[in-house]
């Protein structure tokens, strides 16, 4: 479907984000490897998380949902039956990667699968260290789904340093260490999002320049209750909307602001955004806030390197697209790791820029551009990426006439997006 973007007067309204993606996937898979009954609140029904959900249903989880609530039968860390068939993950590389740790130490043999996306997508860094505990992975030859995870295998604990930053490959080892012999440690050099340790109630320490963590044999999870607050990576292409429109006065409720997910907030505040953190508490180990968000004159430079780039990472799209009214230049370099998203996000973010206008430069790790003119009435390709058309959608708002292509991509974390936007938008 090709969606038209109508353009706005400004966003008003309080709206809540629907449940963080990143730890409903994660409240899934504990809640499963609990035993027992556990109940989560705010899931979020978008098609990743239900990706998890069918792989967890394959492996005999039974999960229901009742009155918003979802309830989840956990059978225990060894209690999984071997699936019929092989387990589709659809576009969900979290539910892929993750399941892999869950899955490398059980009895019985499992391939995963996926979309043509995330089959594209690099397998080897959960493979390595995985492989390195015992496990026997076999994957393409370029390193990619289908996943066959023979079973049987007794894993070991490791100490494992990620050469990339990787809360899906860390949060895959800390679930592979739940039932290792001995103890597993993840070192990380810059600290990327924290949901599972903080699910699992592990501690990070510091260790000279590295973010480690370590989990113990037999730390298995406890059934409870459990609480997902907003996403608030879904809430960022709210916040640029209502920045970018004038008379925006907008209010999202119950925001995720854990402090591993929130640095694209400096960053737009640094170039003059009014986006206030408010009734801030913490909710099941996690902090969740009220953001205020005002309509602003945004001016001055973005420069987004180093290590600030797995913090942001997910933020680059909708960041590029607030560049484009800062009258200033936008310039991401170390980013590599943006062509391995569900796009190839550089190349997306580059050709959907340049058809708005922009005189784009590409580099091997990034792109850079200032912002010059705007083509009113151009067609955006969404290369099949919800965050590439979430972030463009927002562009249209603001200059009219845009079209999307392949717009119901959204429906990978926001199925109710195009609809929520039209209903805050005057
Ligand atoms: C995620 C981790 C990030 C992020 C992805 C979700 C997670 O990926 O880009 O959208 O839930 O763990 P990496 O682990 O590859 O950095």
């Amino acid at each position: 479907m090709t969606h038209s973007c109508g353009t706005s007067n400004g966003l008003r309204g309080i709206v809540e984000m629907p449940g963080d993606k990143s730890i409903s996937h994660r409240a899934l898979m504990i809640a499963s490897l609990a035993r027992g009954r556990s109940v989560i609140r705010g899931l979020s029904l978008a098609a990743a998380p239900i990706s998890t959900i069918n792989c967890l249903r394959s492996l005999g989880v039974q999960i229901v949902e009742n009155n918003g609530e979802t309830i989840v039968q956990g059978k225990g860390l060894f209690g999984f039956a071997p699936p019929t068939s092989n387990l589709d993950a659809g576009n969900s590389a979290t539910s892929m990667r993750l399941l892999a740790g869950i899955l490398a130490g059980q009895r019985f043999e499992v391939t995963l699968v996926g979309d043509d996306s995330l089959q594209r997508r690099p397998m080897e860094r959960v493979a390595i260290p995985l492989r390195l505990m015992g496990a026997e992975i076999a994957l393409t030859e370029s390193g990619t789904a289908p996943m066959s995870i023979r079973g049987g295998r007794k894993l070991t604990g490791i100490e494992y340093s990620l050469p990339v930053p990787s809360a899906q490959v860390k949060s895959a080892i800390l679930f592979a260490g739940l039932g290792a012999e001995g103890e597993s440690t993840v070192r990380e050099k810059v600290q990327s999002r924290d949901h599972t340790e903080r699910m699992l109630g592990l501690e990070t320490r510091r260790e000279g320049s590295f973010f480690c963590t370590s989990i113990r044999r037999g730390n298995e999870p406890v059934a409870k209750e459990f609480h997902i607050p907003g996403d608030v990576s879904s809430a960022t292409f709210f916040i640029v909307a209502a920045l970018i429109t004038r008379n925006s006065e907008l209010t999202i409720r119950n925001v995720g602001v854990n402090p591993t997910r929130t640095e694209f907030i400096d960053v737009l505040r640094k170039v003059g955004a009014s986006i206030e953190i408010q009734n801030q508490r913490t909710i099941a180990g996690e902090a969740v806030a009220d953001l205020s968000i005002r309509s602003s004159e945004l001016h001055g430079d973005i420069s987004l390197e180093g290590d600030s780039i797995p913090r942001l990472v997910d933020e680059i799209p909708i960041l590029a697209v607030a560049a484009m009214f800062t009258r200033g230049t936008f310039t991401v370099r170390n980013a590599k790791e943006l062509r391995l998203k569900e796009s190839d996000r550089a190349t997306a973010l580059v050709r959907n820029l340049r058809t708005l206008g922009n005189e784009v430069e590409e580099y091997e790790d990034g792109f850079a551009f200032q912002s010059r003119k705007m083509n009113i009435g151009c067609e955006i390709d969404s290369f099949g990426d919800h965050r590439i058309a979430m972030a463009f959608g927002i562009a249209g708002l603001a200059i009219g006439g845009v079209r999307i292509r392949d717009a119901e991509c959204v429906s990978i974390s926001f199925p109710e997006y195009w609809e929520v936007l039209k209903r805050l938008s005057n």
